[in-house]
């Protein structure tokens, strides 16, 4: 099957030397290109900067910023069977970028931000992707409740929910722990490596 992974964090531009990003490693996305790689599978990854190797065997498309991921994934996902969305996107982006260095002035500063294009949340609508559509949750509080409500209200057939208040999980962690919540049950996982889970993954994606 043809396989459409995001992965790693977006970069925002706010003047050439500086940028809003999200706390992410790019792990979980790349292990999953790699696992769907190694079944078989013929995947595209679309990352954000991440100090990864860009697993073997699986297609490449770099991106910075949201809006980046945005094209990328629209001029894509046409062909795809299967489209998994580990980017950690920005929500928000400077409303303009300056085109020169901001310099000091006085005690505080304001930045404007305006709202990115939500990827996932425009795949099913405006992309009009008929293939099996999984997200991800990063949660603080009520995981299942709100990756259920992300799930039917972005049309996915998945969404893989990440408890972000754990310590020593998730994130730069080379260990996850997630819960799979579908539009009428979850399942939780046990921790494991990120590796053995995008293996586990793959193949619960591939029966969907
Ligand atoms: N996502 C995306 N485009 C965005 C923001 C998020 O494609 N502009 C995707 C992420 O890749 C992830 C999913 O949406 O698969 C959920 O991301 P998350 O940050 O948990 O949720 P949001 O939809 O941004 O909602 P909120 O911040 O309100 O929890």
């Amino acid at each position: 099957m043809n396989v459409l992974i995001t992965a790693g964090p977006t970069r925002e531009p706010i003047d050439p030397v500086r940028y809003l990003t999200n706390r992410s490693s790019g792990k979980m996305g790349y292990a999953l290109a790699e696992a769907a790689q190694k079944r078989g599978h013929s995947v595209l990854l679309i990352s954000g900067p991440t100090s990864l190797d860009i697993p073997e065997g699986v297609d490449f498309i770099p991106i910075e910023s949201a809006e980046d991921l945005y094209q990328a994934v629209e001029s894509q996902v046409g062909r795809m069977d299967i489209a998994i969305f580990a980017a950690a996107v920005a929500d928000y982006t400077p409303l303009s970028v300056a085109d020169q260095k901001i310099k000091k002035s006085g005690d505080e500063l304001t930045l404007a931000l305006k709202k990115t294009k939500d990827v996932l949340g425009s795949t099913r609508g405006a992309m009009g992707f008929k293939g099996t559509l999984v997200g991800f949750a990063a949660e603080t509080e009520n995981v299942e409740e709100n990756a259920r409500e992300k799930c039917i209200g972005k049309g996915c057939d998945l969404i893989i929910a990440n408890d972000v208040s754990q310590k020593d999980i998730g994130f730069d962690s080379s260990e996850n722990e997630v819960t799979l919540v579908y539009k009428d049950r979850s399942e939780a996982l046990p921790q494991n490596s990120k590796e053995h889970l995008a293996s586990h993954l793959v193949k619960v994606i591939e029966q969907l």
